[in-house]
């Protein structure tokens, strides 16, 4: 089963381990260092079979290259999973992570680790004690801190270039913007858009979270199972993934779609079905890079809160060549994006 999942891969270095003392599964997958080191969180999670664990780490070390290029980050695509029976606490989590660590390490900085599903800060720092590739640490170890707010700006300056292309105008006043998920990203967002009057439909699984906020910024709350279906202007998923389906887009009423959430779409084909429907679609990768913006650029490049404000910036202007892209070429926005990926790797090769 690894065979054939490595001969479908487009990616330079897989790494596999047994880990027998917690009968764990390490993957590592180096997907691009064309641009830089292979960068991407470590995913701790239980898998049926091992293979599925392998799978994730081939697939996303290849959406983190995409990402990080997009970013206009000096680095690749790289992803791990740590494939475990069940979570680790305590003891046993810090030994399998300083295990781990002595992995990554023996990789000579190939591949970058960072947070994942189940793995945070604390854990950083505890594979941060065996190995230099780490970003992500708590504060007191040299951190950066939370992402989120830088997420929410990375996205917010995408939902300005998307409103632009859509409607000739960046100017939000007035419009009606759904924000599905009011979390560590989508809070501070609705923020930054009630700031400059939008209209806001706010919808959380947590009722209590979004009620709050509605009355904190004079919005209006929707049913979590319906927030897709309301009528906007811009659908701002910061939830889950998988939120654009052919089940859902039949029954979406906006015009454009620019949110934090990883893999929104359940295929690439989605891409399509929302450009056949007259939906914007900003990329995710590329709407949501404020997060790797963050970590790259004040724990490996050293630079500064003006920096990383500039950086923000510069998804907005990354996601308004996608969409001049896909609108010259007659393609979909995913489309438009895969190509300009493609084109900054072969820059990068070539230079
Ligand atoms: P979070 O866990 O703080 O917030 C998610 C919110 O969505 C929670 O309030 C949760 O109750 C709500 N939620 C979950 N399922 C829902 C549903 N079906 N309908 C409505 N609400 C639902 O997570 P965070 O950090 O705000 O991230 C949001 C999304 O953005 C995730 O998909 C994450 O992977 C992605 N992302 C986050 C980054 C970051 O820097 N935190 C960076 C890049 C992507």
């Amino acid at each position: 089963m690894f065979e054939s999942l490595l001969r479908d891969w487009d990616g330079e270095e897989t790494v596999v381990r047994f880990d027998e003392p917690s009968g764990s599964w390490m993957f590592i997958g180096v997907h691009s260092t064309t641009i830089g080191p292979g960068m991407g969180g470590t995913r701790m999670k239980t898998y049926a079979e091992p293979a599925d664990g392998m799978r994730d780490v081939l697939r996303l070390s290849s959406a983190m290259t995409s990402k990080m290029a997009m970013a206009s980050v000096p680095l690749g695509g790289g992803k791990a999973v740590l494939a475990v029976p069940e979570i680790p606490q305590g003891r046993d989590r810090r030994e399998l992570l300083l295990r781990y660590g002595d992995l990554v390490e023996s990789l000579h900085g190939t591949y970058v680790t960072a947070c994942d599903m189940n793995t945070g800060p604390p854990d950083m720092d505890v594979i941060a004690e065996r190995c230099s590739s780490v970003l992500g640490r708590t504060e007191a170890n040299g951190g950066s801190g939370t992402s989120a707010p830088n997420t929410a700006m990375g996205v917010f300056h995408g939902i300005g270039a998307a409103v632009a292309h859509a409607f000739g105008s960046a100017d939000l006043e007035g419009r009606t913007v759904a924000v599905q998920g009011v979390g560590a990203v989508g809070a501070p967002l609705a923020r930054m858009l009630s700031k400059v009057g939008a209209r806001l439909v706010l919808a959380d699984v947590d009722d209590v979270r979004a009620k709050e906020l509605a009355e904190e910024l004079e919005a209006e709350v929707a049913p979590a199972d319906q927030i897709a279906e309301v009528p906007c202007d811009v659908f701002v998923p910061c939830a889950t993934g998988g939120v654009l389906n052919p089940e859902t887009i039949p029954n979406l009423r906006c015009r454009v779609i620019a949110g934090a959430a990883n893999n929104q779409l359940s295929e690439p084909a989605d891409a399509e079905r929302l450009a056949a429907r007259g939906v914007l679609y900003a990329p995710d990768y590329v709407v949501n890079a404020g997060g790797v913006i963050h970590l790259v650029s004040y724990e490996m490049l050293d630079e500064g809160d003006d920096e990383v404000a500039e950086r923000l910036r510069g998804i907005g202007d990354t996601l308004s060549e996608v969409f001049a892209r896909a609108q010259a070429d007659g393609i979909s926005t995913g489309a438009a994006a895969d190509a300009i990926v493609a084109k900054r790797l072969a820059a990068a090769r070539a230079a």
